[in-house]
């Protein structure tokens, strides 16, 4: 049954709003439960759960569309499945089954359906799975018990009046270690990048973008988000680094820029002190889709790549093919959409 959720669709944020049900299971003794929906947004734990005093925990973000026609999706939920696997893999977590992942996803959005923004509007289910050591335990060793959360979030349009460009500056401290656990989504990378985006936030800029960390030449990450450039001779280019979180956003538009708009792309280095090599530039992921980067603040100067208030027409592309297929309006690979409705 349908009740009157009462939401402005078109001025959402990103913030938390509690919504109907969300889907919890545990992990004892080897294995986890069947999990559940429950309409709790609270979690009691123990004390000395690792996943407060030693970081042991994931997340994940994906989203659910709805399309022109009504129906709801997701947009390549096994590819978190896999990431979220990785993450627990490096902080010695158990791993969710893929299934059991998209499932639990599948069973939350459909448990929310009044939250699902409509079409048109840009706003979206926004859902964060996560998993965290639970249980009594004091040394630093892994949780006896775990916890596979998911709830849903409706979030607003990351952009209110259409794409615009932004500004970045460079941070000085680093979000990853060199062989750390940057390419891992768990949540002390994000702890660690809140000061550098604050400082940059305080000078003006959108946030801060991430050298490697063990140079300090090569761009990384933009905020919470993958970087790409578009060169000159029309080839979309990423870094590729150990430390970077590998963003489900960047891969597709990967494989859209081949497949979709014919173009060479490359995963590579990106040095900063070689950035003129782009005519355009973007922050990719979730949250950020495609923000277009207006211009790079680096050793007191601001290079801009395609304008300032501008979007550069590859960006643009990109842009529309990758929403296009998020909500239905484009084609997709064979795979990447999953009906919930
Ligand atoms: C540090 C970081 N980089 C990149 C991304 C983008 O990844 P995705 O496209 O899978 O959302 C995210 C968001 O998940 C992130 O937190």
């Amino acid at each position: 049954m349908s009740k009157n959720v009462n939401i402005d669709w078109n001025n959402l944020g990103f913030g938390y709003t509690k919504t109907d049900f969300r889907y919890v299971s545990m992990w004892k003794d080897g294995a986890w439960d069947e999990g559940k929906l429950t309409e709790d947004n609270m979690i009691s734990i123990s004390e000395s759960s690792t996943a407060i005093h030693y970081g042991q925990q994931c997340f994940e973000g994906l989203k659910a569309y709805t399309t022109s026609t009504g129906d709801v999706q997701l947009f390549r939920p096994d590819e978190n499945a896999m990431r979220m696997n990785r993450s627990c893999r490096r902080v010695l977590m158990p791993e969710i089954p893929v299934e059991k992942f998209v499932d639990a996803c599948i069973q939350v959005v459909k448990a929310n359906l009044d939250y699902v923004p409509p079409y048109g509007t840009g706003a979206t289910l926004y859902l964060r799975p996560y998993v965290i050591g639970v249980g009594h335990n004091l040394g630093v060793k892994p949780a006896p018990e775990f916890m596979f959360g998911v709830f849903c979030v409706p979030v607003g349009a990351y952009f209110k009046g259409g794409m615009a460009p932004v500004n970045f500056t460079i941070a000085d401290m680093d979000r990853a270690a060199p062989y750390g656990t940057g390419a891992a989504k768990v949540g002390g990378n994000y702890a660690g990048s809140m000061m550098p985006h604050q400082e940059a936030v305080n000078k003006g800029f959108a946030d801060c973008i991430y050298l490697d960390p063990m140079t300090h030449t090569k761009i990384e990450e933009v905020g919470a988000a993958n970087f790409f450039g578009i060169t000159k001779d029309n080839k979309f280019i990423t870094p590729k680094s150990p430390s970077i979180l590998p963003s489900i956003t960047k891969y597709s538009l990967m494989y859209l820029a081949e497949n979709y708009l014919k173009m060479a792309v490359e995963e590579r280095d990106c040095e900063i002190d070689k950035i003129d090599e782009f005519t355009e530039a973007g922050a990719c992921g979730t949250a950020a889709v495609i923000t277009p980067i207006g211009g790079i603040d680096y050793k007191d100067k601001l290079h801009v790549f395609f304008s300032e208030t501008e979007v550069g027409p590859v960006t643009k592309k990109l842009y529309d093919t990758l929403v296009g297929i998020q909500f239905g309006d484009v084609e997709a690979p064979e795979g990447w959409i999953v009906k919930v409705k």
